[in-house]
């Protein structure tokens, strides 16, 4: 077994860390307290490639692979996780939804224009009454014949605002169940869809999160992605890629909480001496090293399966549950080892335990993993 990461690994996850030094650090306060989004950075990350990282050259992508991809996503992840998620709901759902289940008409119309940045990628999940139980769509796509019409709400939406191509699931045989849904490529400029306010959040204040209604939106039929009644079996394989970004996010939002926490306990003094000379604070400091290498592992082994085009919906959940559960328990220990200020902004640790806590919520609370986990293993 082969654990080095290749020359072309290695360049892009230095590319990712420099970047975010350079360019995210230096306002990542500021954009937090005042929900700013990173527009200038979000630009000079799609002129740099990060936003079709994984897409095939023939479609203006990077080609890379997924293992290069979760080191990118790790590293922006560390400095600020608003970006990240941006980046990942583009790259794992939109970008690779299309490019892996779309027809060629659709990859040549669509993937260009997201690859290069130019549009940016969200994912139309969720509902008011359809979070966990995804199976539960309200939101209904009629079939007029040459086109559908779309109408309903979706909710927590991560880039419905600065985005320009939406992914949307939508109901049109609600008596089939799961087997009547249908996923669409739309146009975020359509007549009729319209927003809710900006929310609110904990954390991840810089990236835009609304809902959005849909009334009497007017699809293309050759928007439709794969055949009718597709929709559902869709996003959930979309979802286990998925799974795999947010967990690198994860493990990046704790391994910056880490080394902060690591370097402040090298600084501050306390009773004669160095805080980490303490065993209270070394002990906290190797639990917390030990979940992240757990955590990396995992993710590696997912993007390696993915590469490799093995099964990785287990693994993919197992990732994402153990490193979301990590980076809110690593996060807190570094609050912690911060003492009094910890819990002040500029350490910045606060801001990253707010970050961690929506990893173990979206695309599959750890809950849901679990449900997927234990399934696999009762299966019989
Ligand atoms: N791949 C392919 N098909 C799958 C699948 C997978 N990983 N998992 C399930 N399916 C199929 C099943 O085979 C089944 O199909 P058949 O009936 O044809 O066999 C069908 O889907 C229904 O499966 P289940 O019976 O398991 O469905 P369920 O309702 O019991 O539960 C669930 C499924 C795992 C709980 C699912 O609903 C789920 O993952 N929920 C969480 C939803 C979620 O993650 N939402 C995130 C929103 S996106 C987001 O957050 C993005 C963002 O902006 C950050």
């Amino acid at each position: 077994m082969n654990f080095e990461l290749t020359e072309e690994q290695l360049m892009i996850k230095q590319a990712a860390r420099d970047f975010a030094v350079r360019e995210l650090l230096p306002d990542v306060l500021e954009r937090d307290a005042k929900c700013i989004y990173p527009e200038r950075q979000i630009k000079m990350l799609a002129e740099l490639g990060f936003f079709g990282i994984m897409v095939d050259p023939k479609y203006g992508g990077g080609g890379m692979d997924s293992i290069s991809y979760v080191l990118a996503l790790e590293e922006i992840a560390k400095i600020d996780a608003a970006t990240a998620v941006i980046i990942a709901v583009h790259n794992s759902l939109t970008a690779y939804g299309i490019e892996h289940y779309g027809n060629e008409e659709q990859k040549q119309k669509f993937l260009p224009a997201l690859a290069s940045g130019e549009k940016i990628g969200a994912f139309l999940l969720s509902e008011p009454e359809a979070g966990s139980d995804a199976t539960s769509q309200k939101t209904i796509a009629e079939d007029k014949g040459d086109h559908y019409l779309i109408n309903g709400t979706k909710n927590w939406i991560t880039s419905a605002d600065h985005g320009g191509t939406y992914i949307v699931i939508a109901q049109t045989y609600p008596d089939k169940k799961h087997k009547g849904i249908n996923a669409f490529i739309v146009d975020r400029n359509s007549p009729g869809i319209t927003l809710g306010p900006h929310e609110d959040k904990m954390g991840m204040r810089s990236s835009d999160t609304h809902s959005v209604m849909f009334t009497d939106v007017k699809v293309p039929k050759e928007n439709r992605i794969g055949e009718d009644g597709f929709g559902f079996s869709f996003a959930m394989k979309l979802l286990d890629g998925g799974r795999i970004g947010i967990a690198a996010q994860a493990i990046g939002i704790a391994g910056g909480a880490f080394d902060l926490a690591l370097k402040y306990s090298k600084e501050r003094k306390a009773f004669g001496t160095e805080i980490c000379n303490h065993q209270a604070i070394a002990f906290k400091l190797a639990d917390m090293a030990v979940k992240l290498e757990n955590g990396r592992n995992l993710i590696l082994k997912c993007a390696w399966l993915k590469d490799q085009g093995k099964s990785y919906s287990i693994e993919s959940a197992m990732a994402k549950q153990y490193c979301a559960d990590s980076a809110m328990e690593i996060t807190t220990e570094a609050v912690q080892i911060h003492g009094g200020y910890g819990y002040v902004k500029e350490y910045h640790v606060e801001r990253l335990m707010r970050e961690a806590k929506v990893t173990q919520i979206y695309e599959g609370t750890s809950e849901i993993q679990k449900i997927v986990i234990s399934r696999a293993l009762l299966k019989d």
